[in-house]
């Protein structure tokens, strides 16, 4: 019995200090790998930084290199194009340019080899002309909108076309009067006071033969006002203008053959 108990006692003892040792290998073997795997950690860590080091020097290098690139780039195009300036004009001369040019208020006066008289006489020519065909644009919508009756298609699309026209007329006229360094005119009172065609009383309605003989009536109008100032271009010598004014003059012809068809 007594042997029995000591054996028991001795087995249990033993297990237990056999439980003990392997624990404590295990637990030297985690430190192991703990150990190992810190170390690979910090090499990592180390290599990162080293790479980061190393891409961040030769990106460095190479912003410097293209900066400096640049500069020598830029410093021989200043150079280059200083000589150039030295090589084409000096600055007293520049400067002369600069002061022959005749300023007038804030404008800029056009050195198109037309004296200022005549620049005035074909602005305001221009500028009467531009209130006629702006005037003439507005009627034509007018009827565009408001004709009505059995050949209503027909002339809501015809009448949109020759407005269309007349509003490209409009914009070249003002831009020829600016071409010449004069102001153009740009209200509606301004176009009314100095048109030399009339508008319809407010509320008129017309019958659609009615509205085809206005416009055809105006055209005309305009045809031989611009007969006119063809003739007065070509006395003041600008014969741009007088080249412009007669290729306007040919448009309406055109545009007036068309209204007349539908009346003849
Ligand atoms: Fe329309």
């Amino acid at each position: 019995m007594y042997k029995k108990i000591a054996l028991s006692i001795s087995l249990l003892i033993i297990g237990t200090l056999f439980f003990y040792s392997q624990n404590n290998n295990n637990a030297t073997d985690d430190g192991i790998h703990k150990e190992g795997f810190q170390e690979k950690v910090v090499e990592s860590v180390e290599k990162s930084d080293s790479l980061s080091a190393a891409y961040k020097d030769v990106q460095d290098t190479n912003v410097n290199e293209e900066t400096d690139s640049t500069m020598d780039k830029d410093e021989s195009e200043l150079e280059s194009a200083t000589e150039e300036s030295r090589i084409g004009e000096s600055s007293e001369e520049v400067d002369k340019k600069i002061d022959d040019i005749q300023i007038v208020g804030d404008t800029m006066e056009p050195k198109i080899g037309l004296d200022k008289k005549v620049r005035d006489e074909s602005g305001k020519l221009l500028n009467t002309i531009l209130a006629d065909e702006y005037l003439l644009y507005t009627k034509t919508y007018n009827y565009h909108w408001n004709v009505k009756g059995l050949m209503f298609n027909d002339l809501h699309l015809f009448f949109e076309k020759q407005y269309e026209q007349l509003e490209d007329f409009v914009d070249s006229v003002a831009e020829r009067v600016r071409s010449l360094g004069i102001p153009a005119l740009g209200t509606m009172a301004e176009f009314i006071k100095h048109s030399r065609l009339k508008e319809d009383a407010a509320g008129t309605v017309l019958s659609e033969k009615e509205m085809l003989a206005n416009l055809l009536s105006d055209h005309e109008a305009i045809i031989r006002s611009l007969r006119e100032d063809i003739d007065k271009t070509d006395e003041i010598g600008d014969m741009g203008t007088n080249n412009f004014v007669t290729d306007l003059m040919e448009k309406h012809e055109k545009m007036a053959w068309m209204l007349r068809s539908y009346l003849s």
